[in-house]
């Protein structure tokens, strides 16, 4: 059988559980897609680190262009994250006519068109699964089985180390400062977890299935952002007292022509099913015309949940490169509206 060799950017939390499942679940990938898949080249920051991950036989390497050059790398999964220069790595690796992977909201919701018309000039596949809500697969789900209802609203809980956070104040009395130490260890968290516990992760997450459901890019500017930075165990226990949770919620509706949007610490009543949602945890709500309310719930973040989405997104980019018909992007499926964004 046929080798498709892949690389990786990036051997953290999440390329550790990617490098794992390409690893351990051989036969059924290939069961399915007809291709044996292995990772032949890591590249990562510092190649003197000591590594979770058995990398034998893998050459780990700090040279991108030992990826960009080599002609039998056809997929690259793109797991250093930030913007830069995560940009100009998909970019090179974009226009060298690698198919890429990448589980970074921060870039697919800042740039995303931009590198999709990339791909799309170099007949090349951009997938990123991963990015919202880690282990949830709710992107092809808005793109695939939403496709014909017309979407009113997306909300839920799109970050997973404020959510455990929140939960570990709630449940078991911790600081935030404690519970914030935890997340980090369990390596949910960001390498910087500013945008984390400040909001800007969820709304970056926000933006994406918004620009599915709606057919309008949301920018940062268009959004209300607020963390759960400044929230106190006292707050929490005092929203339990009343019958409530305090869960980051994000937000994007239809309102009357426009669509409204925003993240924000929300009190939620302890019988809504988005107060059962607890640790690292995600859910995402959308609701549609025709189908009603639909509630899309499970590992938000994480090595092996954010991984299996990522190797949703291999074995797809594995059938089109069989079939021949690479060259997409959840961007390809994305309808274009005048529906004008309702500042706050
Ligand atoms: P980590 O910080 O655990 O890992 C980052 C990896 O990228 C490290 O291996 C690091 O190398 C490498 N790296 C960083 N900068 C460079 C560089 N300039 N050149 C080469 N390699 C570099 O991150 P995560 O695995 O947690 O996250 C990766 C991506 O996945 C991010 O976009 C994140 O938002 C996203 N994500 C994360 C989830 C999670 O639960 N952690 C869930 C969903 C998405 P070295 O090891 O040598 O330092
Ligand atoms: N830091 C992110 C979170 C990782 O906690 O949700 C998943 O995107």
């Amino acid at each position: 059988m046929e080798t498709i060799k892949i690389g990786l950017v990036g051997l953290g939390t999440v390329g550790s559980g990617v490098l794992q499942m390409v690893t351990q679940n051989q036969d059924k990938i290939s069961n399915i897609t007809g291709r044996q898949l292995s990772v032949k080249t890591i590249v990562v920051h510092d190649i003197n680190k000591p590594r979770q991950v058995n990398t034998d036989n893998i050459i780990l390497t700090d040279d991108l262009n030992q990826i960009i050059n080599d002609p039998e790398i056809k997929i690259v999964v793109e797991v250093m994250g930030g913007i830069h220069p995560a940009k100009e790595v998909i970019t090179a690796l974009l226009n060298a006519k690698k198919h890429v992977v990448t589980a970074n909201k921060d870039l697919i919701a800042s740039a995303g068109d931009e590198l999709a018309k990339i791909a799309h000039d170099n007949h090349c596949d951009l997938v990123y699964e991963a990015s919202v809500a880690g282990g949830i697969p709710i992107l092809r789900t808005i793109v695939n089985s939403f496709a014909a209802d017309q979407i009113l609203e997306v909300k839920g809980i799109v970050n997973g180390t404020t959510n455990y956070i929140l939960t570990q104040m709630q449940q078991k009395n911790w600081s935030y400062e404690q519970a914030l130490k935890e997340a980090q260890k369990l390596g949910f968290a960001e390498s910087d977890p500013t945008n984390d516990v400040a909001g800007i992760d969820a709304a970056y997450k926000m933006i994406i299935p918004s620009q599915f459901s709606f057919g309008t890019h949301l920018t940062m500017d268009d959004m209300q952002v607020e963390g759960i930075q400044n929230l106190q165990l006292a707050d929490v226990k005092q929203a339990d007292a009343f019958g409530f949770t305090i869960k980051l919620l994000g937000i994007a509706k239809r309102i009357n022509n426009g669509i409204f949007a925003d993240v924000a610490p929300v009190l939620v009543a302890k019988d809504h099913p988005l107060a059962t949602i607890n640790n690292e945890n995600n859910a995402v709500m959308v609701t549609g015309i025709a189908v009603g309310e639909t509630l899309f719930y499970g590992p938000g973040a994480g090595g092996l949940p954010t991984a299996n989405s990522v190797l949703s997104d291999i074995v797809s980019v594995t059938k089109n490169i069989v079939l021949g018909t690479t060259g997409n992007s959840f961007n390809n499926y994305q309808h274009e509206n005048d529906l004008i964004v309702a500042k706050n």
